[in-house]
């Protein structure tokens, strides 16, 4: 299986990868919907909403620097590292995440898509204003904040974050969409597959003739749609993956 995965990776003319939370799990960064992950112990709807935010905008904030916390200390993982390296190659031409943890940027992908936002932007509710918390260098003095106020029009800040029941971000998706249409080859890495529109990525790639490659320590969503399916966790499937990808275009026999 794993050979056969190294072979249509190898040969692809457009791969792309499409990846969610169980792809920084080995990272420390907990999952959604896995037995301990974040949705066995808060509740969507008073965390991760418009609704919530509005309120009690405090708890909202409370979980999204309890992540900043998280996220900040998490170092990208094999499985990142050998995606990075697939772009460096030639071979990897784009990875669209659901992760807001920036650890495939960190991990040295430059054509990334972002579908649900990213953990070190914040943005007023009000006005125009937005903020990289990294480019600025205020994350340590930021988290030590007790409700964040936009410096423009001194509104709240929120996290920019795709919440449940917002529009992902129309450039992005849009994009991401094009992407899939044109992939020959897609990875799908650590996700359920369950939440929509992301999800629809895999099954647009498969549409327009492409090779769906799963890797899970679970059958996912996106399971009976999967040309192959990796059984086993990130960091080992794809250290082996990239090696049997190098292997095959340095033989050039596979
Ligand atoms: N390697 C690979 N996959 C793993 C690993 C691992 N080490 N550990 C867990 N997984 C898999 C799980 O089996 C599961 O299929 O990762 C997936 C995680 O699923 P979710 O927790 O549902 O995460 P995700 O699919 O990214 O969620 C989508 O839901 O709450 C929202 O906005 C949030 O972007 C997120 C979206
Ligand atoms: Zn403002």
């Amino acid at each position: 299986m794993i050979e056969e995965a190294a072979k249509l990776i190898a040969h692809s003319h457009f791969l792309i990868a499409f990846t969610g939370a169980g792809i920084s799990a080995e990272s420390g960064i907990p999952t959604f919907r896995d037995k301990g992950g974040l949705w066995e112990k808060y509740k969507v709807e008073e965390v991760a909403t418009p609704e919530a935010f509005r309120s009690n905008p405090r708890l909202v904030w409370e979980f999204y620097k309890m992540r900043m916390k998280i996220m900040k200390e998490a170092k990208p993982n094999r499985a990142h590292l050998a995606l990075a390296e697939l772009e460096r190659m030639g071979l990897l031409k784009a990875v669209i995440t659901q992760n807001i943890d920036n650890l495939h940027r960190e991990a040295g992908n430059k054509n990334l898509i972002e579908l649900h936002g990213n953990i070190y932007r914040v943005k007023c509710i009000n006005c125009d204003y937005s903020e990289d918390l990294l480019e600025s260098g205020r994350l340590e003095e930021f988290l030590e904040e007790d409700l964040p106020k936009c410096p423009k029009c001194d509104s709240l800040l929120r996290p920019d974050v795709v919440w449940f029941g917002e529009p992902l971000p129309q450039d992005a998706l849009q994009k991401a969409f094009k992407l899939a249409e044109r992939a020959d080859v897609c990875l799908v890495i650590g996700t359920s597959g369950r939440v929509f529109p992301a999800a629809y990525i895999p099954y647009i790639v498969r549409d327009n003739g492409g090779y769906v490659i799963e890797i899970n320590p679970k059958e996912s969503g996106i399971t009976p749609i999967a040309d192959i399916f990796l059984k086993g966790r990130a960091g080992d499937v794809m250290e082996h993956l990239l090696a049997k990808v190098k292997r095959c275009l340095k033989d050039k026999g596979c």
